[in-house]
């Protein structure tokens, strides 16, 4: 049966993990010709190309640093090298807050308690924000995001051919409750998505963003230990009443990487399980 990425090569920075993982092993599912799992972790990404090798697809792994315009150029010149050419970038890499290891629970755990002591006084985390703090975040989640797109595209525009590239963004690019580093690096990576599909439409590279809800990552993992009187709000504002697992937004990046979504560039699609109609 006919996948619906046959023969198409797809890059993933963040593919160690949580949605970069799910998209690698549903893209190789849907008959990926060779995918590319770019990371600054390299056991996880290394399990992921296994995950892939087992849906019966070919992988690479790549080490990334994000916010390196010289990893992320390697990143291209590997994935040429070794499956010809890219059709599909999909930018997975990022952090909620500046020091965020994936899969360093306990981290992340002490990281929410601190949020939860500000609940009540908001202005004190703002008033506190460092330069630090602001700029570690927005150098992984939004010019991470630039040099993928830069470097993607500009082998694409040299080899004149078509390409799909999909960013991460998130519903925190349009709210205005939660860690102002974060909220700002989307709102930026959803900008970002608009200008690049423009200047690139002529030359047949589409862009568009994904814009998740609240997914079962190592990114949220904490967030469902919240005492009760903070979860219970939290969940409230989900009308389907869960949180998304990883595979629901692999779908979407399948749907945006796929010739399906041909007449799309420039769109921002929210598998949030109702957060905005809530
Ligand atoms: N999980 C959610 O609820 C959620 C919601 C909306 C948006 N997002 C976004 O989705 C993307 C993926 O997040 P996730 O939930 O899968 O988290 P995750 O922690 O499971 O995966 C993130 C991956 O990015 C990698 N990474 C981090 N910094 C990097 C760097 N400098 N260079 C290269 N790789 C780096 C990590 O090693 C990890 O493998 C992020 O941009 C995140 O902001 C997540």
């Amino acid at each position: 049966m006919a996948g619906r990425l046959d023969g198409k090569v797809a890059v993933i920075t963040g593919g160690g993990n949580g949605l970069g993982r799910a998209s690698a092993v549903r893209f190789a599912e849907e008959g990926a010709a060779g995918i590319v799992v770019a990371d600054v972790l390299e056991g996880p990404a290394l399990e992921t190309v296994a995950l892939v090798e087992a849906a019966g697809g070919a992988a690479v792994f790549v080490p990334l640093d994000a916010t390196s315009r010289v990893d992320n150029e390697a990143m291209v010149t590997t994935a040429v090298e070794r499956f010809g050419h890219i059709d599909v970038l999909l930018t997975a890499a990022g952090v909620s807050h500046g020091g965020y290891r994936s899969g360093d629970l306990d981290a992340s755990r002490k990281r929410m308690l601190d949020r939860v002591d500000n609940v009540t006084t908001p202005w004190v985390p703002f008033l506190e924000l460092s330069v630090d703090e602001f700029q570690a975040v927005l150098d992984v989640n939004l010019t991470g995001t630039l040099l993928a797109v830069q470097a993607v595209a500009a082998h694409l525009v040299e080899a004149e051919r078509p390409g799909s590239i999909i960013t991460v963004a998130s519903i925190m690019a349009r709210s205005d409750t939660g860690p102002v580093p974060y909220n700002v690096s989307k709102a930026g990576v959803w900008m970002l998505t608009k200008i690049a599909a423009r200047v690139l439409a002529p030359r047949r590279i589409r862009v568009n963003a994904i814009g998740p809800g609240y997914v079962s990552t190592n990114m949220t993992a904490a967030l469902t230990e919240m005492p009760p009187e903070l979860l219970g709000p939290f969940m409230a504002a989900i009308p389907m009443g869960r949180l998304g697992e990883p595979v629901e937004i692999a779908n979407t990046a399948l749907f945006l990487a796929s010739d399906e979504s041909s007449y799309f560039t420039g769109e921002l699609l929210h598998p949030d399980g109702g957060f905005f109609t809530g």
